[in-house]
């Protein structure tokens, strides 16, 4: 059984519709990346997916739940961890009380404590006391993905989570998703670096026009240069 599973999403921001057949499926323990051209559907399908923007068509199945039904703010507690394009911290918390704001067992996943996400990023540990708007990008991403874990999820959700980081700062975050990884945390990665997000990757879904246009192993997606160019354009 899969973790997730999406069947034949459809979803529109009032009359422009934008998903027209999104199928996608998360098993347990495995990192699956979304990939696409801008505007083809990724964060809308995300969306979807926590019931932001709802679809009006299709199944969208969380541990055999049906999420359609559900609202937004019950979703994250079902244990679907997200950290948004744009992270959305509060910015007028500390980084402790950032990380400790949302936190929760109801995810039924492993609970993740305070010390154990500063173990994971020491630079959050360092900025404890730290503001939230005095952070940088890189200390407001990780914060966001310590944020997620501290929900207890089954499964994290990540949006362009290196966008516009530095190189040593996006090397911090994808080790630590490696390690999320190797602690049987199954991850839904969207990422515009191809060679980063294809080293952790099990699967690859792609999105063209709001289709899922083609799925498969991540090594068959490194193999298949025509598929990129067709689907990304590189
Ligand atoms: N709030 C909105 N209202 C109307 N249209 C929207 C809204 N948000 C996104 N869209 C449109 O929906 C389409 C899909 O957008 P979406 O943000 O899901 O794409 P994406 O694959 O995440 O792109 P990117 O790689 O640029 O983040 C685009 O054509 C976009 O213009
Ligand atoms: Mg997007």
């Amino acid at each position: 059984m899969s973790l997730l599973k999406l069947d034949g999403v459809q979803t529109r921001y009032g009359h422009s519709q934008v998903l027209f057949d999104v199928s996608l499926d998360v098993d347990e323990g495995e990192v699956v990346a979304l990939l696409g051209r801008n505007g083809m559907g990724k964060t809308t399908t995300i969306r979807s997916i926590m019931s932001l923007t709802p679809a009006f068509q299709g199944d969208i199945r969380f541990r055999d739940r049906a999420l359609r039904a559900i609202p937004a703010h019950r979703i994250a507690r079902l244990g679907i961890g997200l950290v948004p394009e744009g992270r959305h911290i509060f910015p007028n918390l500390n980084v402790r009380e950032n990380l400790v704001a949302l936190a929760s067992r109801a995810g039924g996943g492993r609970s993740w404590s305070l010390a154990q996400v500063y173990e994971l990023f020491p630079r959050l540990a360092e900025r404890a006391a730290n503001m939230g708007w005095q952070l940088s990008g890189g200390e407001q991403q990780m914060l966001a993905i310590g944020r997620a874990l501290m929900t207890s999820p089954r499964l994290l959700v990540l949006d362009e989570a290196t966008e516009g980081l530095a190189p040593l700062i996006r090397g911090e975050i994808w080790r630590v998703l490696d390690l999320l990884k190797r602690h049987g945390l199954a991850i839904l990665v969207i990422d515009k670096n191809l060679d980063d997000v294809l080293r952790i990757a099990d699967r690859v879904f792609v999105l063209e026009k709001g289709r899922t246009a083609w799925h498969g192993a991540a090594p068959a997606f490194r193999a298949e240069r025509d598929v990129q160019a067709r689907y990304l354009g590189i």
